[in-house]
């Protein structure tokens, strides 16, 4: 068990902890896509990647691989051994919100203060770019890991990843996006439902929190960590992911676009069963006041390096308490 000191939290400073990694981050993921035949394609998938972007997932899973106590790695080769995990995992969310925007889905045409793809490369780029994501992601896990990490545990690691973005994971929360979309009346008439977060719960887990708890687990995976430690991690990113989602469902009711870099109020137009479409602002907020606490707690039994438990905190509440 392990409290942060009140010394670590007051020198850490989290904005530079950002800023660094997301440098990084962005590097990297410019080195992997460098652009080739078909030219529009790989524009596209630029486009997407690059430019724009908080980077939580791909931080998060870099601050469990640190966070993991260990003798054998510096901070450095910890960060360069879980890179590669990070951009796939940034391919794979840029994919999301590629076919997210689509018109078949969520129709949007902003996103990250530009058009969205579609608008810019047409549907069918769209999708081809999404679709050559998919596998890219899969390819840098496999073949950029470095090599002082087993074949075995890269394996398990794009498996786990594999599970997280398809039918059992993403995909799957976005198809139950779309078959609960237009029946908020209906759900609150119903009943059951209003007192029952569990439609809820399951959308959000799905579409968002699995790539989420993905992000969160891979990184400590990579580095070695025990099984308790995972599943302590795997608990603490439930709440995160959970906790995402409502907050980016709260964000379409208060934000503003030049902020959040995509059009808000989509959610009430579109009819879309959301936290806050179905239990209104005040219950949304409350609901991650708990989530915040529960989190912090999670981490305050969790055995890790002291700046990562502080990073750890951080990310959370960044997570809750955003603008974008
Ligand atoms: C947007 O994710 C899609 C959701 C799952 C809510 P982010 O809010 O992480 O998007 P970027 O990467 O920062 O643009
Ligand atoms: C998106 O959820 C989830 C995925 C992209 C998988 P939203 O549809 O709420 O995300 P935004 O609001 O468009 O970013
Ligand atoms: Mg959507
Ligand atoms: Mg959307
Ligand atoms: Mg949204």
């Amino acid at each position: 068990m392990q409290t942060e000191s009140a010394h670590s939290q007051s020198t850490f400073d989290f904005a530079t902890y950002l800023a660094e990694k997301r440098v990084l981050i962005e590097r990297e993921l410019d080195a992997y896509l460098i652009s080739k035949e078909p030219k529009m394609l790989w524009e596209s998938i630029r486009y997407s990647v690059l430019e724009g972007g908080k980077r939580l997932r791909a931080i998060l899973c870099l601050t469990t691989g640190l966070a993991v106590i260990q003798e054998k790695l510096s901070t450095d080769e910890v960060v360069q051994t879980v890179l590669p995990c990070a951009c796939a995992i940034e391919m794979i969310h840029a994919m999301s919100l590629i076919h997210d925007d689509l018109p078949a889905l969520d129709n949007d045409d902003l996103r990250r203060g530009k058009p969205t793809n579609h608008k810019v490369y047409g549907e069918a780029i769209a999708l081809l770019a999404g679709d050559a994501l998919l596998m890219l992601a899969c390819e840098t896990l496999l073949t950029k890991t470095p090599k002082l990490i087993s074949m075995d545990s890269i394996a398990t690691v794009t498996n786990e990843l594999c599970r997280a973005t398809g039918a059992e994971g993403m995909v799957g929360g976005q198809v139950y996006d779309l078959e609960f979309t237009g029946r908020v009346e209906q759900l609150r008439t119903e009943g059951g439902i209003a007192s029952d977060t569990s439609t809820l719960e399951l959308i959000h887990r799905g579409k968002t929190g699995a790539l989420i708890k993905f992000s969160a687990w891979s990184g400590a995976k990579l580095i070695g960590a025990s099984d308790k430690e995972l599943g302590q991690i795997n608990k603490f990113s439930e709440v995160l992911g959970l906790a995402f989602q409502i907050a980016d469902d709260l964000l379409d009711v208060t934000g503003d676009v030049k902020s959040l870099g995509k059009t808000p109020g989509k959610d009430q137009a579109a009819n879309k069963v959301t936290w806050v479409t179905l239990f209104g602002e005040e219950e949304t907020r409350s609901r991650l006041k708990h989530l915040e606490a529960e989190g912090l707690e999670l981490l305050d039994n969790l055995d890790c390096a002291s700046e990562p438990a502080t990073a750890l905190r951080r990310l959370l509440q960044y997570a809750i308490h955003r603008s974008n």
